[in-house]
């Protein structure tokens, strides 16, 4: 059994998938799909010789067409929940984390919630678990909506699931709007990993403009009418995005603007308030 592990992480490098990320995908391989601990390999525990081929049939799909290890098994991880995934959503990232966490600070069961670009549904799902508060969120695209609206039923959430173009379909007034909106700009699209480029969803991932902050303009500017007074907005941002962004909520009369750094010490998150 152990030397099907040592197999597995092969094919992977042989790939040319580096080392370290090869090592990551195989543990969570293991614990998330085959359900074992490596100790417990070790000690001689027989894994099922299903799962184990159907590994096997994983890991070369993703030697072979470089997607994503999380598209290929339609899952992942995040904040300890099973969130499903498809080509249609950004695969949540470990930084989002800080957002919800931060967001967690400025509400209460009685807040109203928008999530706007909801994708998968993260930010809702783990707000309204964590909160118990009334959560409405949207998504352009009716295919991440469908994901994001399964992850809501297996969690057992209570999430308020739409399709909307930023605030077009929006009827209610909030205490917080959050968003993890597009934020790449299109320009360094080549600059980054086939992983994401070739595999995570165009719309998902780019703006059109130079800074990445397209998004971030018309979701402030579009805000003061769905706000409920001293309420709140809360973005997720790109690297070096803080002081655009800053600006962008002092020129539309927002205060108390905060920001948060993620373990890389970026400045992650930012939040702002729009007083009475
Ligand atoms: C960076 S992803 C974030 C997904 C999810 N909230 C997360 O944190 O993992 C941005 C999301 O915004 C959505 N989006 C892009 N343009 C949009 C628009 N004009 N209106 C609403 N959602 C949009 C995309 O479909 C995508 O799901």
């Amino acid at each position: 059994m152990i030397n099907d592990i040592k197999r597995l992480k092969n094919i992977l490098t042989e790939s040319g998938i580096e080392k370290q990320e090869a090592q990551a995908e195989i543990d969570f391989i293991l614990k998330y799909f085959l359900n074992i601990k490596l100790e417990d390999i070790i000690l001689g525990k027989k894994m099922d010789s299903n799962l184990i081929k159907k590994a096997f049939e994983i890991i070369k799909e993703r030697a072979k067409t470089k997607q994503p290890l999380m598209y290929i098994l339609g899952f992942t991880i995040f904040m300890n929940n099973k969130f499903l995934v498809s080509k249609d959503t950004l695969i949540p990232r470990v930084e989002t984390e800080l957002l919800i966490k931060t967001c967690q600070n400025l509400i209460n069961k009685n807040s109203k919630v928008l999530d706007i670009g909801c994708g998968s549904g993260i930010i809702s799902i783990m707000l309204n678990k964590l909160k118990n508060c009334y959560v409405d969120s949207c998504d352009i695209s009716v295919e991440a909506l469908k994901i994001a609206k399964a992850n809501s039923q297996n969690l057992k959430s209570n999430v308020n699931f739409f399709q909307s173009d930023l605030f077009d379909n929006v009827q209610n007034n909030y205490d917080l709007i959050v968003s993890n909106p597009p934020y790449i700009p299109l320009k360094i699209k080549d600059t980054l990993q086939d992983e994401i480029k070739k595999h995570e969803p165009h719309g998902a991932l780019f703006t059109n403009d130079d800074l990445g902050i397209h998004f971030y303009k018309k979701i402030i500017k579009s805000s003061p009418k769905y706000l409920n007074p001293n309420g709140y907005i809360a973005f997720e941002l790109g690297i070096n995005q803080a002081k655009f962004v800053k600006d962008l909520f002092l020129s539309n009369h927002f205060q108390n603007i905060k920001t948060f750094k993620d373990l890389n010490d970026i400045e992650r998150v930012i939040v702002a308030q729009k007083l009475e």
